[in-house]
């Protein structure tokens, strides 16, 4: 769409006031880092160029930005030392070509592309693009002049400004856009005189006024767009408000939320109609629920696709599994990664898997482990059944055959199978292959004293 955009985004800021170890926009907002939002909306915009402005933590947000799956090449301009957003984006001068150039911030995590599209649209030799947003209070921002005929002339800082100045409400976001040629010529004229005594990137419209380029202003549709984060109380209030778009969204796509501000997706959640989630579910990277799934209240699902009609209840744990459908989950189970189950499975309370096939119709109803395992159709898993798939130094598969019947509290010592309609006796350790439809018991006999005498306390 523009062949020659650069998009520069300012993420070389301390963040003094988040009090943290790790560079202000690399927390996250959705599980994702803020920046790493910033740049998935840039990549919307199909720019030729992204320059990310470092300085603080630099190398931090070098490595964690190296692995960006974007399909767009990234830059880094190092800004040594920060002397103010104009000599932020001048670090960028000499990579920039001579189309539009939008400048966005590493820490304003929500904008959206159609604001930007918006925004862009006005620019050229003539016309430099100015989002602003009127608050109830300005404090802490950028006022926006206007004259008599109300064009917009020059951005006055709250520390500079005039009693008069700080009455205005229309404020800077910061984020504008300009031509490459156009900033090349203003950038260098920068002072910092000023209260700060940093190169201010908003004095370049008092120098487009002086040179008759035009100011074209744009809004944002909502205000949360253009928020920035300074401290994790900034950065809470985002996070629900991003949560309660997604919400909402997905009330629109027919879900039923129990509560949607109490709901949390760090990643993207894909629903079939009447999904119901109930409270205080997390959902993290790509999670699918088929039509009419029902999540109970405290569930953490991950990475996993839960098919059409499956009941997964309160506080479950799941990540990267697959659940064929018609299933039931729960309460608290716990599905780790490449556990995956045919239709009508069932894994019930207290129940831990891990790459385990479990066919069509199994149950693993009660406190088991069942890892490194393939089960059949209609298997049933006792209660306490444990596969010991783990020697101390490898790992071995068990394999369980269409309709056995394993006895509670059974061990099985893996590498072992029991073969198709077989039935192991509860309380047995089982180390050795069990024959298509055998039984096998291990545990000592039952031996019988009638009309045992108790021992009796002595008397000294
Ligand atoms: C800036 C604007 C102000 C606007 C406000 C919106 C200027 C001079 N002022 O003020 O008009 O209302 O944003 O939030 O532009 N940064 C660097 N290098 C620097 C300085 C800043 O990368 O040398 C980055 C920061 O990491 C931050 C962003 O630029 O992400 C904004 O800088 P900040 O100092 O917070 O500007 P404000 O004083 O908020
Ligand atoms: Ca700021």
């Amino acid at each position: 769409m523009h062949a020659e955009l650069d998009i520069v985004i300012l993420a070389a800021g301390k963040g003094t006031r988040m009090r943290s170890q790790l560079p202000k926009v690399l927390h996250t907002l959705a599980g994702k880092p803020m920046v790493r939002h910033v740049l998935d909306t840039a990549a919307q915009l199909d720019p030729a160029r992204t320059h990310v402005v470092i300085g603080h933590g630099a190398d931090k947000l070098r490595d964690a930005l190296s692995d960006h799956r974007l399909e767009m090449p990234l830059r880094f301009a190092l800004q040594a030392e920060q002397k103010g957003t104009g000599h932020a984006v001048a670090q960028t001068l000499d990579q920039l070509g001579s189309g539009k150039v939008l400048i966005l911030y590493g820490d304003v995590p929500l904008i959206q592309r159609e604001t930007l599209v918006k925004l862009l649209e006005n620019v050229d030799e003539t016309h430099l693009g100015l989002l602003t947003v009127t608050l109830d209070d300005p404090s802490g921002y950028g006022r926006i002049v206007r004259d008599a005929d109300g064009e917009a002339v020059a951005i006055v800082e709250q520390k500079d400004a005039s009693d008069a100045e700080l009455a205005i409400r229309e404020c800077n976001t910061g984020i504008m856009a300009m031509t490459g040629a156009q900033l090349k010529r203003w950038l260098p004229q920068l002072s910092a005189d000023n209260a700060q005594g940093e190169y201010y990137l908003t004095d370049v419209i008092a120098m487009a006024a002086d040179e008759g380029v035009r100011v074209a202003t744009a809004q944002p549709a909502t205000a949360v767009e253009v928020e920035g984060v300074n401290n994790r109380a900034q950065m809470a209030r985002l996070e629900r408000a991003y949560q309660t778009q997604l919400a909402e969204r997905l009330m629109a796509q027919g879900v039923a939320l129990a509560d949607p501000s109490r709901l949390d997706v760090r990643g993207t959640l894909t629903c079939g109609h009447d999904v119901f989630i109930d409270v205080g579910c997390v959902f993290e990277g790509d999670v699918e629920l088929g039509e009419g799934v029902r999540i109970g209240p405290y569930c953490v699902i991950k990475e996993s696709t839960i098919g059409a009609e499956s009941v997964i209840d309160a506080h479950s744990v799941l990540e990267q599994c697959v659940a064929a459908g018609r299933n039931q989950i729960g309460p608290f189970a716990r599905l780790r990664p490449g556990t995956r189950l045919a239709v009508k499975a069932k894994v019930g309370n207290f129940v831990e898997t891990k790459n385990a096939d479990v066919g069509e119709g199994s149950k693993i109803n009660h406190l088991s482990y069942v890892g490194d395992a393939r089960l059949g159709r209609e298997v049933n898993i006792g209660a306490g059944t444990i596969t010991c798939n783990y020697d101390g130094a490898n790992k071995h598969r068990t394999e369980i055959g269409d309709s056995a019947f394993i006895g509670s509290n059974t061990a099985l010592v893996a590498p072992v199978s029991v073969g198709r309609g077989a039935t192991v006796g509860a309380g047995s350790t089982i180390a050795k292959d069990v024959a298509d439809h055998a039984l096998s018991v291990t545990r000592g006999r039952q031996i019988e004293k009638a009309d045992w005498p108790r021992p009796k306390k002595q008397t000294p």
